[in-house]
């Protein structure tokens, strides 16, 4: 699954595939994500890659001139890494030069959610005011593109940012509770706090997200969201669970952490779960339910399912009335 926002390298359409590396707040780079792997293909086989890579965060898919060729870019850490995707696929490997990190990147148009959100990449002070004065009854979430998945602009985070908000509404003033499993940009934990949640927890296992993560949260005003590293498989969750659990993962993953998932979420708990490929949602699914989740609402969106559910236990209803 990869995000199409905006690139930081030279592409040339706007339906780009991009992410950014990240600074710290000196303007060091955190980690050297420095060679990258890169090849052409026809755009007709973009789905192939896409899951070809599935699960990988640092994949980057852009269109190139007229749309009917695609750049697949991997940005590795080593260049044995990047040297063994060669090996497998051909392509060719590049060592990144510290300065393409820093080239200005024109942020995404804002992305409003139902009556109640605006997401934005701005974070220019004029800019942002003027954002605020166009939508003065939403909350506004800044989002910068970095090193992280999360933006808003991928089909998976719009619907849970959505029924995130349904849900809200919902449990308004019962200071519900939040796990974000698999946070990426915490943007999920944040919508979550400004929606009124109490005690609110991420976690995700890629340094670089936890990274991106905590200047999202400091910067959207939202510094209670306890953000660990930490990797969902091997989490134990604490024993009263949580009300809302927040799950964007890819299939595979969800699928072997159903048990856990399972245990974090509180007797009528709600849970959101998306980063299931369409072709998948059926084995997803079933595999939920042997762990005694099901889900009410699902909503596919391009090739992406996401899905609102709970414990079985609590969906079904009892009726005592003949
Ligand atoms: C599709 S992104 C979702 C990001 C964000 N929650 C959203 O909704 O946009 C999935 C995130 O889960 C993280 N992730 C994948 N497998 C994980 C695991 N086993 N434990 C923790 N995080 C994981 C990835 O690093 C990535 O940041």
């Amino acid at each position: 699954m990869v995000e199409r926002h905006l690139a930081k390298v030279d592409v040339v359409s706007s339906n780009l595939i991009a992410r950014s590396i990240f600074f710290n707040a000196a303007s060091q780079p955190l980690i050297n994500r420095m060679f990258v792997w890169s090849k052409l293909s026809a755009a007709q086989w973009m789905d192939a890659w896409e899951e070809r890579f599935s699960g990988n965060p640092n994949l980057v898919i852009e269109m190139v001139k007229g749309g009917k060729s695609i750049r697949i870019q991997l940005f590795c850490n080593t260049r044995e890494e990047a040297d063994a995707i060669v090996s497998q696929f051909g392509g060719s490997v590049r060592k990144m030069a510290n300065a393409e990190w820093n080239k200005p990147v024109a942020p995404p148009r804002p992305l409003k959610v139902r009556d109640v959100f605006v997401l934005t990449a701005e974070h220019r002070p004029k800019e942002l005011a003027a954002i605020k004065q166009a939508n003065p009854k939403r909350e506004i979430i800044v989002i910068p593109p970095e090193m992280a998945f999360g933006t808003g602009d991928h089909a998976t985070t719009s619907t849970c940012l959505r029924l995130l908000v349904d849900v809200a509404r919902s449990r308004k003033g019962s200071n519900w509770t939040v796990a974000d499993l698999g946070t990426g940009t915490g943007v999920l934990a944040i919508a979550a706090r400004k929606l009124g949640s109490g005690e609110t927890f991420a976690c995700d296992y890629d340094p670089f997200a936890v990274a991106v993560g905590l200047r999202n949260i400091k910067r959207n005003g939202t510094p209670e969201i306890l953000m660990q590293q930490q990797d969902v498989l091997s989490w134990k969750p604490r024993k009263k669970g949580y009300d809302v659990v927040l799950a964007n993962l890819f299939s595979t993953i969800l699928i072997e952490a159903w048990p856990v998932i399972a245990k974090s979420l509180a007797p009528k708990g709600d849970i959101i779960v998306s980063g299931i490929l369409a072709t998948q949602a059926w084995d997803v699914f079933t595999a939920a339910a042997a762990h005694g989740l099901g889900f009410t609402k699902v909503i596919k969106k391009g090739k992406w399912v996401t899905a609102h559910g709970g414990h079985l236990a609590d969906l079904i209803e009892s009726e005592t009335n003949s």
